[in-house]
Formats: C-alpha cells, sequence, structure tokens
C-alpha cells in the first residue's frame, strides 16, 4: 500500500496533491501549521479517501525538526510505512531587501529551505527502509527566472532546486527517486485571495500540480524525471 505525506496540505497545491493521492488509493499524512486548519482539510478530504485508515494529519511546522520528526515516526507508526513525501509547504514575502525585515526573510528562508532539508533528512531513511519511494519538492519557477521585490523568495527557490539535484544524486542507487516541480503562476490563496477568478482564469490551478504529482508517481522504476517546469500555457 503506498503511503504519502504532503506537507503544508490544508489548502491550495498540497491539498490537491493530497486529494489526488487519496483518489490513486493511497494513505495520506497531511499537515499544516494548526490543528484547526488541518481538522478543516481532513473533513474536506475525508470525502476522497478509500476508508478512515487512509488519511490521517497532524499540525507539524516544518520550521521545528523536533515537529517533524514526530510527523514522520508518526506516519510510519499510522500506515506501517513511508514511501513518498510530498516537500509543499511554503510561504512567500515579497519586498525590497532594505524593506525586509529578519523576520521575514526567516520566515521563507526556514520554511521553503530549511524545512524541506529537515523533511528530507528524516524521511530518507524510512522510505529507504521501505525498499524506495519518492521525494518530490513543490519549489517555483522562481528559482530559475528572478524578479524584484522576490529576493527572500527567489532565494529560497533557487536554493531548494540546488538541495533538491544534489539529494536526487545522492540518494538514486538506494531507489530514492527525487524530482523538483517548478510551477509558474498558480491560482490559489498564496498572494493573498485575489477576489477576482475571472482574473485569475489563464492561471495554473492547483489540480494541474497534482496531476503533474501524479503522473510522475506512475513512472517505471527506471525512469526519473528529477526537473518539471510547468508554466499557464497563456500568459493572460
Ligand atoms: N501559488 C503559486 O503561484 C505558486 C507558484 C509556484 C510555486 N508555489 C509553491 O507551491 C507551494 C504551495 O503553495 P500554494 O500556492 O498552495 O500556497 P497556499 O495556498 O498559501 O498554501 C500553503 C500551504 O503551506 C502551509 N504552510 C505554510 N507554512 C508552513 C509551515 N511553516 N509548516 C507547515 N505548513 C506550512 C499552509 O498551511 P497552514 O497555513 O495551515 O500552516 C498551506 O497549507 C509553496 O511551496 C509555493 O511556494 C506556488
Amino acid at each position: 500500500m503506498h503511503t504519502a505525506i504532503v506537507t503544508g496540505a490544508t489548502r491550495g497545491i498540497g491539498h490537491a496533491i493530497a486529494k489526488a493521492l487519496l483518489e490513486s488509493g493511497s494513505r495520506v499524512m497531511i499537515t499544516g501549521r494548526s490543528q484547526d486548519g488541518v481538522n478543516e482539510a481532513l473533513a474536506q478530504l475525508g470525502a476522497f479517501a478509500k476508508d478512515g485508515t487512509h488519511l490521517a494529519g497532524l499540525a507539524v511546522d516544518v520550521r521545528d525538526r523536533a515537529s517533524v520528526e514526530v510527523m514522520v515516526a508518526e506516519t510510519v507508526a499510522r500506515f506501517g510505512s513511508l514511501n513518498t513525501l510530498i516537500n509543499n509547504a511554503g510561504v512567500g514575502v515579497f519586498s525590497e531587501v532594505e524593506k525586509t525585515t529578519d523576520e521575514d526573510w526567516h520566515s521563507v528562508i526556514d520554511t521553503n529551505l530549511t524545512g524541506v532539508f529537515y523533511c528530507s533528512r528524516a524521511a530518507i531513511p524510512v522510505i529507504r527502509a521501505a525498499g524506495g519511494g519518492w521525494i518530490i519538492n513543490i519549489a517555483s519557477l522562481a528559482g530559475r527566472n528572478y524578479f524584484a521585490n522576490g529576493g527572500a523568495y527567489c532565494a529560497s527557490k533557487a536554493g531548494l532546486v540546488a538541495f533538491t539535484e544534489s539529494m536526487m544524486l545522492e540518494v538514486r542507487n538506494d531507489d530514492i527517486r527525487v524530482s523538483v516541480v517548478m510551477p509558474g503562476s498558480v491560482a490559489t490563496e498564496f498572494m493573498g485571495p485575489s477576489g477576482h477568478q475571472a482574473a485569475d482564469s489563464w492561471k495554473l490551478t492547483s489540480d494541474d500540480i497534482a496531476q503533474t504529482v501524479a503522473d510522475l508517481l506512475k513512472h517505471s522504476s527506471r525512469s526519473l524525471p528529477s526537473k518539471v517546469e510547468i508554466r499557464p500555457a497563456k500568459t493572460r
């Protein structure tokens, strides 16, 4: 039975990935920072789970190493193994460098980069013990196409692309496949609720990214698409 952790699955892309994994019959552990947020997502996602044993949730801040280690241990305790880690949790703060506070900088780097390191380090031995699996990191095209007022975010995602590729080379011979998915604009609450659904209609949807992840997981064991760039087909 395929088992997965999806970090940051209370809404947006992580929520859609959790839904897609549940629909394919996987057992899924979802996380977010608050218990209320996780409970709400559990209630929404329950309908897609095969039965009550397929879905669980924990309040885990990926910046907190100890909580991340509990997340991995709890997943194994509940589901018996861990095959796939989806590092999706992320935040963005967009401001000029001279106006970026220490708190903003650390929030972005600690979540988007250090959090992925904590989760991956905790998961690798457990995925290896399960006979192999996947780690899929949700980065961004901002990790390649840099822009003004995006210093912390672009740096976190460029760092994540580099981290992911290095980790991929390290563990590929242990049957652990590591991929980075780099989406362009996705219509989520990431930049705050736009309130203009029509204005967002050109953007990717969370389900588009979930489909990308689901497709990766279907690749034959010979094949490792290690970097996927996905962007809206049109710009407006
Ligand atoms: N939307 C885009 O245009 C876009 C484009 C490219 C890449 N991405 C990337 O895609 C990922 C998901 O973004 P999204 O658009 O779905 O954003 P979102 O709607 O704001 O969702 C972010 C998720 O991350 C969780 N989260 C944030 N900080 C966390 C932390 N410290 N520990 C655990 N969970 C945390 C949030 O849960 P709680 O608030 O409940 O903690 C939420 O579930 C991010 O890595 C983002 O950088 C987004």
